[in-house]
């Protein structure tokens, strides 16, 4: 049922309204699977809204969704259950727990393995599904580590091992490398370049770096003041005056 190229994600005519401001007017989109679709726009365009309406973390105002065969009424686990995972514009992990701990607790959560009092450990699966996932992302060296005093992207990249623990077919990543150095960005663009091919994970990114964006996308969706100005492949988007006069042109 995963052939690349399948729906996973359909938006038809979605508004979102936020006490009388409309942050989404009328978003229609479609996320296939195997595609990195790259979502841009300047602040406040919606993107974190369309985010949380995919996941099912907002309810839509008017409009018509399906994520992952789940249609308007779904629940963000029952989203999960179904195949999505999300990172946030803030990483959200366990501080004071290592990498190591981070990874394996999600992964034993995915598999509804717990280490209880009787049995403290975790089985040689879920420890060694969490060491291929720490390695997966480059953090073996660092796995000692708490995440609380990670760099900036490698608290990213502990997010994305986290969220692969459960193997979804669509991961949601809300500008992950937002406060990354050179040299992280580009390690995260290669790790989400790799999803797809490694894990039959989907991405659909939010991202402002236009240079991220336009190396790693196969297709990008502009949003601008919560509407879609513009949806194609890199180099249409790129070429579209439309894009260049609301957004692109702002960069130089
Ligand atoms: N929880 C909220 N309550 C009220 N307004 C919000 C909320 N979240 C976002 N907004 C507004 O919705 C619009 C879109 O915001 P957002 O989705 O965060 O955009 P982006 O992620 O593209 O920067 C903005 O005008 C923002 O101020
Ligand atoms: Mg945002």
């Amino acid at each position: 049922m995963s052939a690349s190229g399948s729906v996973l994600a359909e938006l038809v005519e979605v508004w979102k309204e936020y006490s009388g401001n409309w942050a989404l007017q009328g978003v229609t989109m479609t996320v296939t699977e195997g595609r990195v679709h790259a979502l841009i726009g300047p602040n406040g365009a919606g993107k974190s809204t369309l985010f949380g309406v995919i996941s099912g973390e907002h309810r839509v105002s008017r409009g018509s969704i399906e994520v992952l065969g789940s249609g308007a009424h779904r629940r963000p686990a029952q989203l999960v259950r179904a195949g999505l995972a999300r990172g946030f514009q803030v990483a959200r992990v366990f501080p004071t727990m290592t990498v190591h701990d981070n990874v394996l607790v999600a992964v034993a959560a995915a598999r509804r393995e717990s280490a209880v009092v009787w049995r403290p450990r975790y089985s040689r699966q879920v420890t060694g599904a969490a060491a291929d996932l720490i390695d997966a992302v480059g953090l073996g060296r660092i796995r000692a580590t708490p995440a609380g005093i990670l760099a900036q992207g490698d608290r990213k990249r502990l997010e994305i091992a986290m969220a692969l623990a459960s193997q979804p077919r669509l991961l949601l990543l809300d500008e992950p490398t937002a406060g990354m150095s050179q040299e992280e960005t580009d390690q995260t663009v290669a790790l989400v370049g790799r999803l797809y091919p490694d894990h039959h994970t989907t991405v659909l990114i939010s991202e402002h770096d236009m240079r991220v964006v336009f190396a790693l996308a196969d297709e990008v969706t502009v949003l601008h003041q919560g509407t879609v100005l513009c949806t194609g492949d890199p180099q249409t988007v790129r070429a579209d005056s439309r894009v260049i006069a609301a957004y692109l042109g702002e960069e130089g």
